[in-house]
């Protein structure tokens, strides 16, 4: 019902400014104005868009929204969208567009190893970061740590901390989980979490390494770069709740650790496609991959450039691959297993 109303809300919008879509497109092309729909939330993203316009003279203008919320807005504006990039912080999400015709593949340099470029070049990876089990290092013995799947264990029962299941985060683990293991056991796996929780999930990744350190859970599934914002925070308390626990990658002895991926894709009908491309190189270069390491704490897909020290302190890592992310339809059955659980 959100998701209709949602819609309809966009839907609205648009005709209640209809005629303008194809002027806009008109006026951004000749303008040479980049409008960017990012579901991303980071300050160094916004500095990072400073600086293109800086350097390069072109203006970003910025949309930013959920990113199913920014597909469907991609879908009822057709070929008079005025989008020329797409930006998720899911590889998932970037395929699902791609699969319903929204981007184009272009051809930018990037230092990117083939991995972290779409195979047909409809997408190219900015960063990315692990989904990690961050520990109590007081309470919680790091050799009773192994899988995503121990977890559910009744060992834990009453320790798990994780945010909702809105998040596409979550949604994200759960499909690579149902792509590893099936959905029956993905459901049993669910239905043990939400069992093992030390509290009904509320906040985002850094309150869950909060509660932690306050004494409520002792295991939290979270993305690393929130940890770095933690312990590179101007705030004491942060510091102090980031240094209270230990990070474990899971899974490392099986398919590896899942990771999300921040991604950019030209769409289809990009008024332009060449600054797309600047753009996409931009992000993608030596320097900005430095400056995303060290201020939003990902880990750079640029193969020349390492991660943040903090980030790199705890090891290199097993990633598991990236097929579940090409299922599309799992992010549903995934949404789907979340409610029968009651994982809210
Ligand atoms: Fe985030």
């Amino acid at each position: 019902m959100m998701k209709l109303l949602s819609t309809l809300s966009i839907a609205v919008l648009l005709v209640a400014c209809s005629g303008s879509g194809s002027q806009q497109q008109e006026k951004a092309t000749e303008s040479g104005e980049l409008n960017v729909y990012s579901n991303r939330h980071y300050d160094a993203d916004r500095i990072l868009y400073e600086k293109f316009t800086e350097q390069t003279g072109v203006k970003i203008n910025l949309v930013k929204a959920g990113a199913d919320e920014l597909i469907s807005r991609l879908e009822i504006e057709g070929d008079k969208s005025p989008a020329d990039v797409l930006i998720t912080v899911d590889a998932m999400k970037l395929n699902r567009a791609k699969e319903k015709g929204l981007l184009q593949p272009v051809e930018a340099k990037t230092n990117n190893p083939p991995k972290f470029i779409e195979e047909e070049n409809y997408w190219y990876a900015i960063a990315y970061r692990a989904r990690v089990i961050a520990y109590d290092k007081e309470d919680v013995d790091v050799s009773e740590l192994s899988t995503y799947e121990d977890l559910a264990n009744e060992k834990w029962a009453g320790k798990i901390l994780i945010r909702s299941s809105g998040s596409s985060y979550n949604q994200s683990l759960l499909s690579s989980i149902i792509h590893a293991n099936g959905e029956e056991k993905a459901k049993e796996w669910a239905a043990g979490i939400v069992k093992n929780m030390a509290r009904d999930p509320k906040g985002g990744d850094r309150d869950q390494i909060k509660a932690i350190a306050s004494g409520v859970g002792e295991v939290a599934i979270v993305n690393t770069y929130y940890v770095g914002l933690l312990l590179n925070s101007e705030n004491e308390e942060e510091v102090k709740a980031g240094q209270k626990v230990g990070i474990y990658f899971p899974n490392q002895e099986g398919r590896g650790g899942h990771i999300n991926i921040g991604g950019i894709g030209v769409t289809k009908t990009a008024p332009n496609k060449e600054n797309a491309i600047k753009f996409i190189e931009f992000l993608t270069n030596d320097e900005n991959q430095k400056f995303y390491a060290s201020n939003s704490f990902e880990y750079p897909v640029n193969q020349n450039v390492s991660p943040d020290s903090t980030i790199a302190s705890w090891g290199e890592f097993k990633i598991d691959n990236l097929d579940y992310a090409k299922k599309t339809d799992l992010n549903e059955q995934a949404v789907r297993i979340f409610e029968e659980v009651g994982w809210n």
